[in-house]
């Protein structure tokens, strides 16, 4: 089994959420509850918004969540004899608080997710091979790279502990408007500038070298975000942050948080494909809130339904959600950011050693292979998987084959598989549309695309993760409360974070 989530850092719970319960007893200054509200997807970041708005709002308001897929979005399983195994989304940090929060509050369990040695191939050697002895490790690690692995290390904390200033903001109730505030109010110009720069930049500048680099960093971004040291600053942290120790998942799939949230905010889930949005003409519907009608197909049938607010949760792009906004002024235009292909395989078989490594070698005792940016490989990397209800103990079947999952920009070719693999049992792909192709400098959409039309996944440009979205969820679900209330002074407050360091 593994820990209880809430378990390994007890002392950040202190800054947990303070959550009001269903029916926030109404203080002075609150207008009516809005009747009803729409999200669009039921993903990690709608599903998350529902829970957040029904705490806000109170148990009156009607929420529908709409979906065309399945709940959970990009985190998704696929089940391969008889196992599930994680096909989207899969390892959560343990500062990840939102997403610790909904394991405790939701009654679900987790599993510890690392384990299994490392190595980093250039398609013709292995530039870093794991130990399973730590000190090995270390003096490997001093051996090629000096103390830069540490400098690393410390240069990611500093930013996971400004990062972490959020949680503090959002338990205040504080919202932002834009992302672009958002983060200038963690950690001021230098933090936010991270989106204007490549992330290979920014560590050349602190001094970082050319060979650590390529060989530890660039194989991280590659098996993370599927990109090169080209993404900017902000997504090249929270991707070293995700190799860090201590990642775990949700026994059961990571999805069923998304259907647990949905359950607890007691929202209408509506399977169907939103269309369009329209602003409306007050005169149409007689009720100068119920300002946007949302048209969907459901099975062969359109429909269409008034909401005071919409949140959009979401990529906002033809190939992803191909949603039209009708009757804006200003119009809302489609927006064009380029969202990276990532095929994912599922592969049982016996891995070829030599692909990786031109020293022959019966069996090269790794369970991770990633691969280096000038690799003349086809993959991103290559590693055994276990199911979502095993704890990183994946066992090979009777003939020694285990479960692999490879990340390949392409669709690998059976000529290709043949050469990773000396046999396979099966190979069973699945493609996503996985998160935005950074290009800094970042220009992140709006939050507020109309009076109360909210886009949550505006916050992808700085970072796409499980936690982005759930920050990116109670940022929304506070900021169309305090909007509604008009309470303006709960909104893009600047030097929060002295402001609260006094307070505590
Ligand atoms: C292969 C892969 C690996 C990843 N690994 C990790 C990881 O290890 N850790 C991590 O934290 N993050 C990881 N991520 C990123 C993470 O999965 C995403 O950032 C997160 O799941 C996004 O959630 P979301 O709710 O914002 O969007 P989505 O999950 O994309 O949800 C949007 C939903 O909206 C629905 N929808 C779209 N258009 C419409 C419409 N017109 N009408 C109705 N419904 C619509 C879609 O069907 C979808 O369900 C990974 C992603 C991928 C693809
Ligand atoms: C980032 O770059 C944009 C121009 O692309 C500029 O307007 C902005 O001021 C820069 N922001 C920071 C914090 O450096
Ligand atoms: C987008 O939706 C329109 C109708 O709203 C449809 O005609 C078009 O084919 C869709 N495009 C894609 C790429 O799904
Ligand atoms: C394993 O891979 C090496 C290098 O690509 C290749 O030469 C060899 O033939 C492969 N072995 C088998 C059994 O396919």
């Amino acid at each position: 089994m593994g820990r209880a989530a809430g378990e390994l850092t007890p002392s950040l719970l202190g800054l947990g959420l303070l959550l009001c319960s269903w029916a926030c007893p109404g203080g002075a200054g609150l207008r009516a509850p809005p009747d009803r509200i729409a999200i669009i997807g039921a993903g990690i970041g709608g599903t998350s918004a529902a829970y957040y708005l029904r705490q806000k709002f109170g148990k009156d308001v009607k929420i529908d969540l709409f979906e065309r897929g399945e709940v959970g979005g990009r985190l998704a399983t696929i089940t391969l004899q008889g196992q599930e195994y994680e096909a989207g989304g899969s390892v959560i940090h343990p500062l990840n608080l939102h997403m610790k929060r909904f394991v405790k509050d939701l009654g679900l369990s987790t599993l510890q997710s690392s384990g299994g040695l490392i190595g980093v191939s250039n398609g013709d050697t292995l530039v870093f091979e794991e130990s399973s002895w730590f000190i090995i490790n270390i003096i490997k690690l001093i051996w090629q790279y000096g103390f830069q692995p540490l400098r690393m290390h410390m240069w990611v904390e500093d930013v996971l502990d400004k990062f972490m200033r959020i949680y503090r903001y959002q338990s205040h109730d504080y919202a932002f408007s834009s992302v672009e505030n958002l983060l200038h109010s963690l950690g001021g110009d230098d933090f936010l500038g991270m989106l204007n720069r490549t992330f290979l930049e920014t560590l050349q500048k602190a001094g970082f070298s050319e060979k650590f680099l390529d060989e530890m960093i660039a194989p991280i971004n590659r098996v993370n975000y599927g990109q090169s040291m080209d993404i900017n600053g902000f997504v090249g942290a929270v991707s070293l942050a995700g190799a860090d120790s201590g990642l775990w998942a949700i026994e059961g799939g990571n999805k069923l948080v998304c259907s647990r949230l949905l359950q607890a905010s007691k929202s209408n889930l509506i399977s169907g494909s939103v269309m369009y949005i329209e602003k409306t003409r007050t005169k149409q519907t007689g009720n100068p809130t119920k300002m946007y009608q949302v048209v969907y197909q459901t099975g062969s049938e359109t429909r269409s339904d008034f909401y005071d607010i919409v949140l959009v949760a979401t990529p906002l792009n033809r190939k992803m959600s191909n949603i039209t906004f009708l009757n804006f002024d200003p119009p809302i235009e489609e927006f064009h950011q380029h969202y990276q292909q990532i095929v994912a395989t599922f592969i049982k078989g016996k891995l070829n050693s030599s692909s990786f490594n031109s020293r022959a070698l019966d069996e090269l005792g790794l369970s991770t292979i990633l691969t280096t940016d000038n690799s003349h490989l086809f993959i991103n990397s290559i590693g055994i998987v276990s199911s979502v209800r095993e704890n990183n103990n994946a066992q090979p079947s009777t003939d020694g084959a285990f479960v692999w999952k490879a990340f390949s920009p392409e669709t690998l070719t059976k000529e290709q598989l043949l050469k990773l693999f000396l046999s396979y049992e099966y190979a069973v792909k699945q493609h996503w549309h996985a998160y935005p192709h950074y290009k800094p400098p970042e220009k992140c959409s709006s939050i507020i695309l109309h009076d109360r039309l909210y886009y949550l996944n505006a916050m992808e440009c700085a970072a796409s993760a499980m936690e982005m979205s759930a920050i990116a969820a109670h940022n929304a679900a506070l900021l169309a409360y305090h909007r509604w209330n008009g309470h303006t002074d709960m909104i893009d407050q600047e030097d929060l974070y002295e402001k609260l360091k006094t307070e505590l």
